[in-house]
């Protein structure tokens, strides 16, 4: 099986480097390793944040592993060459709608949340984001009012078949789960979110087993603080997915641990962190490379049909924790190889 490793930039190369050790460490799994250029390295190198040898890589691959994309050497380029792109293509291209970003309280890290822990150790959450709609795929542009005035637009919209197969996608996954499923929204003012309202309760007579709840997205996420216990599988569009999610991560203890999973119709997946390439910190052996070892494991389960190497993983990363591992993010000191080493040295 043919993985598609796609480090990117800033701290993304530190963090697939130690992922690929622990990949290796587990044995012989049967997988082989191509790397291609993406996101601003890929602009550097090839013009293009995302070249068509890389896109063909992806295409082939059986999963692709990601670290992230950002570069501020590149925040002056027109929209369409920033390293952004590059992910935003690859999610389309793919056809990568249904993103599984998991949000569960390791109980070792409970001074490490930004939430009292009796509130933060019940944290055991499933956010499924949509990931190919919404304003992030819509028209926009600049353009002057009649007044003369410049003005940004971005459009909004989602058809009854994006929010289908999204709806479907998070019912399954509530099925797996604890079997409640809270769709978030904001029907109170807007036109697509009525219609995400409506289709979702349309798909839910499909789905008697799943206790289905509706939820406006200001006071989700007054909720994720408050209560995140209530919550085990949100679904909600690609907008507020985004902050939710990064949302999530702060409540669970840093956003260095939050790992996530796009998938297609047919289990095909691109994996990576939800966290972004931290330039600030870019290059120094200081990023937290668990998120990106913990999308591994999703890897391996969803992708790959490689459960037992999954929880391997994610067994190794927890206790690692439980002994005391702890970079900068979560209140330590310790290198991104360190990190790498200590979850090896379980394995
Ligand atoms: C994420 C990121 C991306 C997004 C950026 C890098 C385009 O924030 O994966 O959450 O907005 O989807
Ligand atoms: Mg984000």
């Amino acid at each position: 099986m043919l993985v598609a490793l796609l480090p990117g930039d800033g701290i993304g190369p530190e963090v697939i480097d130690q992922t690929r050790r622990v990949l290796d460490a587990l044995g012989p799994l049967g997988l082989t390793y191509e790397e291609a250029f993406v996101g601003g390295a890929a602009y550097k190198a090839k013009g293009h944040p995302l070249p068509s040898e890389t896109l063909e890589l992806a295409k082939r691959a059986d999963a692709i592993l990601f670290g992230a994309v950002g570069d501020p050497d590149c925040d002056s380029l027109e929209r369409s060459l920033r390293p952004e792109q590059a992910i935003l293509g690859l999610r389309k291209e793919l056809a990568l709608f249904s993103n599984l970003r998991p949000a569960k309280m390791f109980p070792q890290l409970a001074d490490a949340s930004a939430l009292r822990p009796e509130v933060a150790g019940a944290i055991d959450l499933m956010i499924v984001r949509e990931l190919n709609g919404d304003v992030y795929f819509g028209e926009k542009g600049m353009r002057k009012t009649a007044d003369g005035l410049r003005e940004g637009y971005d459009i909004m919209s989602y058809n009854e078949a994006e929010v289908s197969r999204i709806a479907h996608s998070a019912f399954r996954t509530a099925q797996a789960r604890r079997g409640k499923l809270c769709s978030v929204d904001k029907a109170n003012v807007l036109e697509t979110s009525q219609l995400w309202r409506d289709v979702v309760i349309e798909v839910s007579k499909d789905y008697p087993d799943v206790a289905l709840s509706h939820m406006y997205v200001d006071n989700a996420a007054m909720q994720l603080v408050r209560n995140p216990g209530q919550f085990d599988v949100i679904v909600t569009g690609n907008l507020f997915g985004d902050i939710l999610s990064d949302q999530a991560s702060m409540c669970v203890g840093s956003i260095g641990l939050l790992a996530s999973a796009s998938l297609d119709a047919n289990g095909k997946g691109l994996y990576e962190p939800i966290h972004g390439s931290a330039p600030d910190i870019a290059g120094q052996g200081k990023a937290n490379p668990l998120a990106t070892i913990l999308s591994a494991a999703m890897m391996l389960r969803y992708s790959l049909g490689l459960p037992d190497a999954a929880d391997r993983i994610e067994a190794a990363v927890a206790k690692a924790l439980a002994n005391g591992a702890r970079s900068g993010d979560i209140g330590g000191s310790m290198s991104t190889r360190e990190m790498g080493d200590a979850v090896l040295a379980v394995l």
